[in-house]
């Protein structure tokens, strides 16, 4: 790592101290010595890391190994999707599964990179707001780390998740609002505590964990880029950083020049990028009395909104809204057809390509890439429970089972 460079006005600033945002106010991305490393760094020898992110380690940041915190985070499996159901017409279709990953979603990928840094640095205390999974993941990656973690989220989080972080030694606080009232506390909190503020994208290192989805699709597809990345998009540090990723491959010479069409997904009842991208807009306006039961999704206005409109437009991609019957249909028609139980995030990429498909901007034979972002299992509240009760001294028992 070189230099961390402002996204908005281009000053550049030393990695050498932690620092949040650039004094513009504009987010901060770490840049590489890439033309150094260029014919020194060869994508065969990632095969020879470790099945982690950290394959890539020669662009992230972290200068000690001592410092790395890994739990086993990225290098996540990518499934063709099997054509059965709804996805019969499918023939070159991917499910990117971010579920097997530590603390069960992609959240863990941005921590690992961000504590380690963190650490690094020398923070003692960090704190963030979450809508959930990020909480839990800062959580374990602080308890790894031995660092103090302060979590901020909306009273409303699914139940698991709470616990999750409670269990892992967090500091844990529900607020009455949304993920923008918790960052407001959160950075409340680092201004009078000195704690390091982890808020997504305004710190420079988890859209550098988060990148390596963008280095592992590449690797996994024989180092040819698909035709649609599909991305349930919140703050949509996954979006931009795999769109980072792909311009230091590029200039690694790893990948050539074609790029995916790069398409957020987000709800209905929470759906700034959506507007903003229909509107032509280079921000967002604050999406009022957001709601979804994908509560990943429920960012009603993300710092790194200009980011990811200029990532929409660059890849010619698309921004579209599903409703939460959809995506929790979605959920389920994975579930039963793929053997992967999504998250309902993960769900809203299905409901939207099928959208997309009938509305005709996409093709069911391109190569189309979904990200699950994590796991069913962290929101029980969402999944069907009922089932008939039966009494094992019932001789007839067995009659009713259909
Ligand atoms: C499961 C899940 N999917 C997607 C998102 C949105 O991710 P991003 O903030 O990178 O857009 C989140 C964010 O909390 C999430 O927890
Ligand atoms: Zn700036």
């Amino acid at each position: 790592m070189t230099n961390l460079e402002c996204t908005r006005c281009g000053a550049t600033h030393s990695p050498a101290t932690l620092i949040n945002l650039c004094t513009c106010g504009g987010i901060l991305y770490p840049r590489y010595d890439l033309a150094g490393l260029r014919g020194k760094y060869d994508r065969n020898e990632v095969k020879d890391g470790p099945a982690t992110l950290w394959r890539y380690r020669r662009v992230l940041p972290v200068r000690d190994e001592a410092n790395v915190i890994s739990l086993g985070e990225g290098f996540t499996p990518i499934f063709p999707a099997r054509r059965r159901g709804p996805f019969q017409p499918y023939t070159d279709l991917f499910i990117k599964d971010e579920g097997p990953n530590p603390t069960a979603s992609f959240k863990a990928r941005g921590m690992s990179s961000a504590i380690s840094m963190a650490k690094e640095l020398g923070a003692r205390e960090v704190a963030l707001p979450s809508a959930g999974n990020a909480g839990s993941a800062a959580a374990a990656y602080a308890a790894a780390a031995g660092l103090t973690a302060y979590v901020f989220m909306p009273d409303d989080t699914p139940t698991l998740i709470v616990s999750e972080c409670i269990a892992y030694g967090a500091r844990v606080y529900l607020v009455k609002g949304l993920i923008n009232v918790c960052g407001k506390l959160a950075a409340a909190g680092a201004k009078a505590r000195g704690w390091f503020d982890l808020s997504t994208l305004k710190e420079p290192y988890r859209v550098e964990g988060k990148k390596t989805m963008g280095y592992e699709v590449a690797e996994q597809l024989g180092w040819e880029l698909p035709d649609w990345i599909f991305y349930p998009t919140g703050g949509g540090t996954g979006l931009v950083g795999m769109w980072k990723a792909f311009a230091e491959m590029e200039a690694l010479g790893w990948i050539g020049r074609k790029r995916p069409r790069m398409v957020a997904i987000q709800a209905i009842g929470c759906q700034p990028i959506v507007k903003a991208f229909a509107e032509g807009r280079s921000d967002s306006v604050l999406h009022e009395n957001a709601h979804t039961v994908a509560s990943g999704l429920r960012v009603p206005k993300a710092l790194g909104d200009y980011l990811i409109l200029q990532v929409l437009r660059e890849s010619r991609g698309l921004a579209i809204a599903v409703t939460d019957e959809e995506l929790l249909r979605a959920q389920r028609e994975i579930a039963e057809t793929q053997g992967i139980l999504p998250c309902p995030e993960g769900g809203a990429t299905w409901a939207a390509l099928q959208k997309l498909v009938a509305e005709g901007p996409v093709k069911p034979t391109e190569r189309i890439v979904l990200f699950n972002t994590g796991s069913g299992l962290k929101y029980p509240e969402l999944l069907p429970r009922e089932a008939p009760v039966l009494d094992p001294n019932d001789p007839k028992a067995l009659d009713t089972v259909a």
